[in-house]
């Protein structure tokens, strides 16, 4: 199993970091299988399983559910989990309180939107011994302040206070951090400045590593194609035409046959 230190040791050797998220049982024991370096319960679950239009109906309940059934099925994997809407932002013990809901439930991290105004809990966490990873560019849970899903730190002023941010989390003691929709040239000034390594989504791939949504990577979603995503798979495709053939010969009385039946 990874731990934090393995996030260290792939920025100082140049290995990208590979990181997917994971929200259920059934596909963390899937990416079990594989070589990816670590999952994410993001809480864009709300949207992905829930189908909720942002993030911010999560709850640390919630995101613990979906951990402790990710943690059940893929027990070497190193977790992530995020910590819900507002709860980086109540003070220490609230956050620590979500924290320790969510490394109960199996997580090995909690990942916190943001570092204005919540520096100090970062690093309280950290201090407490819950691994850190931060999120800075576009922040989902922060929707309605930004006025929606668009690509951040577009003029000089926003991305100064980006490597600022970025400085902080790393002071804080984060021990990696998310770079969402940003300029590629930006997450590449960012991984030059930082000791802990960056991950991308939408940021370019300048960044020590990548993150995507499971569920966009597979083609699950033929509706949803922003420009940073790469369909690796035609999930659509294989889901509905299996079950179509399932359907097909259930009307054929094809199935279920004879080797499939109790005499
Ligand atoms: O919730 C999530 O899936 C995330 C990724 C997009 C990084 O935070």
């Amino acid at each position: 199993m990874k731990t934090i230190r393995d996030f260290a040791a792939a920025k100082i050797e140049h290995r990208p970091l590979v990181m997917v998220t994971a929200y259920d049982a059934w596909s963390a024991h899937l990416l079990a299988g594989t070589s990816v370096d670590c999952l994410l319960v993001g809480d864009s679950a709300m949207m992905v399983m829930h189908g909720e239009s942002n993030t911010l109906g999560a709850t640390p309940e919630l995101m613990a559910l979906h951990t402790r059934a990710v943690a059940r099925a893929a027990p070497e994997q190193f977790i992530v989990a995020d910590m819900p809407f507002l709860a980086a932002r109540r003070g220490s013990a609230p956050a620590l309180d979500c924290a320790a809901q969510l490394l109960r439930a199996g997580a090995h991290a909690v990942k916190i939107e943001g570092v204005r105004g919540h520096a100090g809990v970062i690093r309280h966490l950290v201090e407490s011994g819950v691994p850190v990873m931060a999120h800075l560019g576009l922040q989902p849970q922060s929707v309605h302040a930004l006025g929606g899903y668009t690509v951040q730190a577009r003029n000089a002023a926003a991305a100064a206070q980006l490597l600022e941010d970025a400085a902080a989390v790393e002071a804080a003691g984060a021990f990696a951090v998310v770079l969402e929709c940003i300029p590629k040239k930006l997450a590449g000034q960012v991984t030059s400045a930082l000791r802990i390594p960056t991950i991308g989504i939408g940021a370019g791939a300048a960044c020590d590593g990548q993150v995507l949504v499971l569920h966009d990577l597979l083609g699950f979603n033929p509706d949803f194609s922003p420009k940073f995503v790469r369909r690796f798979a035609n999930g659509a495709a294989l889901v509905r035409g299996g079950v179509e053939r399932y359907a097909r010969a259930v009307r054929n009385r094809k199935f279920p046959a004879a080797q499939e039946s109790f005499s």
